[in-house]
């Protein structure tokens, strides 16, 4: 630069052919104080270091998910107790006293279950008639947690008041009612420190339970169900 400099300064009037010189580019950050230059390169570093850093995580955690795809949960009636079940003589108000004990289970080995949202609802004959609101809670991976939720009062059973007071004579002479317990389930998966998206989940439990007012149906007891639970999808 500086030979060429004196080369034009010796031969002003000689024409240039070369290429056009291009200016001198300033470096980024020139005229800076050079300790300020010091502190925006680090700052630089970091940034770079912190976003591979987010980068690999993201990866770590994409790949821990594909490896440890979940299971389903398990759910299980192991007991209910229904002390009160008539329904008014005009046949449409229901007045109710059961509870049930629900048995989940988490089958992950890898994956606790955060339950952000946990209802049960009670139906007869397809009208609902019970609803609880349980509580949020968190569950360990490969344990089963016991929920019992209790329903109880009176419910107009509305429109299908008719269907279910029918089914409701029937099932009387049989001894033993047959109840839907549904969960209604908004869980997060949690692996090590990374939680999954939100999931909905129902449990769908069909139970027979025994009329109170029948000794024989009493004697005979509750037989332990299976509920069918979705998948997490
Ligand atoms: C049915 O009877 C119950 C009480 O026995 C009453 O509260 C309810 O309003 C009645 N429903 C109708 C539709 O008459
Ligand atoms: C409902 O039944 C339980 C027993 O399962 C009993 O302790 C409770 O007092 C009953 N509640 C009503 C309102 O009848
Ligand atoms: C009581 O239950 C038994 C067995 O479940 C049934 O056979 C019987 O008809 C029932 N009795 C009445 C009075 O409904």
């Amino acid at each position: 630069m500086a030979s060429s400099h004196e080369h034009k300064i010796d031969h002003l009037d000689q024409a240039y052919y070369g290429p056009p010189i291009p200016p001198a580019a300033p470096a980024f950050g020139a005229g800076v104080h050079p300790a300020l230059r010091g502190t925006y390169a680090l700052l630089c570093i970091a940034f770079r270091v912190l976003t591979l850093v987010l980068i690999a995580l993201g990866v770590v955690a994409l790949v821990l998910w594909l490896v440890y795809q979940p299971s389903s949960l398990r759910a299980y009636v192991d007991s209910a107790q229904l002390t009160r079940f008539d329904l008014a003589s005009n046949g449409t108000q229901l007045r109710y006293n059961l509870t049930v004990g629900v048995s989940i289970r988490n089958p992950n080995r890898k994956q606790a279950v955060l339950y952000r949202r946990l209802e049960a609802v009670a139906l007869y004959g397809g009208e609902q008639f019970g609803y609880v609101d349980l509580p949020r809670m968190r569950q360990a991976r490969k344990s089963t947690v016991q929920i019992r939720p209790g329903f109880r009062g009176q419910a107009d059973l509305g429109a299908g008041a008719a269907p279910a007071a029918a089914l409701f004579g029937r099932e009387k002479q049989e001894g033993f009612f047959g109840i839907d317990v549904k969960l209604r389930m908004r869980v997060r998966l949690k692996v090590i420190v990374v939680n999954s998206v939100e999931y909905r989940t129902n449990a769908d439990c069909y139970i027979k339970v025994p009329d109170p007012s029948n000794a024989t149906a009493v004697a005979l007891g509750f037989t332990p169900t299976p509920c069918h639970v979705d998948d997490f999808s």
